[in-house]
């Protein structure tokens, strides 16, 4: 009886976290050192709102992924959380300023899949720019029946001038890959990098409209805000050539896939590589039904080490937020105000 008395004691001293969904069960078991863990799976694909905020009402903490939409609604009635880990590099999913407002605690997961996401964004733009999933299609589709001159011919990357949109620490690794192509590499960022960066990295800064008139190959990998919502809208695209490529592995509301499809349809440019979508996991018809791009499902960071290095990183630091380990206090990498 006292055993069972102080088991109880003890179980409400225990912090209690909100795991959303199952994650690799060998790394995330690590929470169950240091807290209660509360393991859902979503019934739908995703959490209604009212869902998320049900979860977070009677938790210290929550390790999340990109699609838990968490804002001020969700946690209104969170009066114990502390501390929210997103499992991605990308935060938008979360609203800073709520959090701040409230003192709670966010951070991603940086650094551990920037080479995986580089070489996502590269395979996308060669696949783009040499039409390979489109040749797959028709040659499965028994078009091939002779060899000749002008099948499906493609534009080059070697040569050519890669643009880069967002040049953080993706954005780095797809131009320090660039320079094994023989590739000229412009950059737009919000903050020009220091010279040392540029030239480590072989790139030229630019402004956004003559990174959109002299790419052959552009690649988006800004954070998503609401200041870069269809940051490459009917207008943007016009000013490309229309033989370039536009890959896209940073978030859908970069693009309005609207405008985008139009110019795939009709010339105005040659060919895209998209990981990311506006209303994944619905990928709009138009782009379905082209064949001049390339189609992925958010696998950016999709390889089985770094998706295990993401969630290991997202562990220590919901840990380390709520006072715990090693780190206790000071999370590996926080997005909301440091206090
Ligand atoms: C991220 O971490 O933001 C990526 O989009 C996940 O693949």
């Amino acid at each position: 009886m006292e055993v069972v008395a102080l088991n109880e004691n003890f179980r409400n001293l225990r912090q209690r976290v909100w795991l959303s969904r199952p994650l690799f069960e060998d790394i995330t078991g690590r929470l169950d050192e240091w807290f209660e863990v509360k393991r859902t799976t979503p019934a739908a694909d995703r959490y209604t709102a009212g869902e998320i905020a049900e979860h977070l009402r009677d938790v210290d903490g929550a390790l999340v992924t990109l699609v838990e939409n968490i804002g001020a609604e969700e946690i209104a009635g969170a009066s114990q959380l502390r501390a929210v880990a997103n499992a991605a590099v990308g935060y938008n999913n979360l609203d800073v300023a709520a959090f701040d407002a409230r003192g709670i605690i966010a951070t991603n997961t940086p650094d551990v899949l920037t080479e995986t996401t580089a070489d996502h964004g590269f395979a996308l733009m060669m696949a783009a720019a040499r039409r390979i999933t489109e040749a797959e299609r028709w040659l499965r589709e028994g078009n091939w029946t002779k060899w000749s001159f002008d099948t499906l011919l493609g534009n080059d990357l070697h040569g050519s001038t890669l643009g880069i949109l967002g040049m953080g620490r993706i954005g780095q690794g797809i131009a320090r890959r660039a320079t094994g192509f023989g590739m000229r590499t412009l950059y737009h960022n919000r903050s020009r990098l220091p010279e040392t960066t540029e030239s480590s990295v072989k790139a030229t800064y630019v402004d956004f409209d003559e990174l959109l008139a002299r790419a052959d190959h552009l690649v988006l990998v800004l954070p998503y805000s609401a200041q870069a919502h269809h940051i490459i809208d009917a207008a943007a695209l016009a000013r490309m050539k229309p033989t370039a490529t536009l890959v896209n592995i940073g978030r859908g509301g970069l693009i309005d896939e609207v405008a985008l499809a139009d110019a795939l349809a009709n010339g105005r440019l040659a060919g895209a590589g998209l990981d990311v979508f506006e209303g994944e996991p619905v990928v709009r018809p138009e782009l379905l039904a082209l064949r001049n791009v390339v189609l992925t499902p958010h696998v950016g960071s999709g390889t089985l080490d770094t998706r295990r290095a993401m969630v290991a990183l997202a562990v220590d630091n919901l840990i380390a937020a709520l006072g715990c380990g090693p780190d206790a206090g000071k999370p590996p990498s926080v997005v909301t105000r440091q206090r």
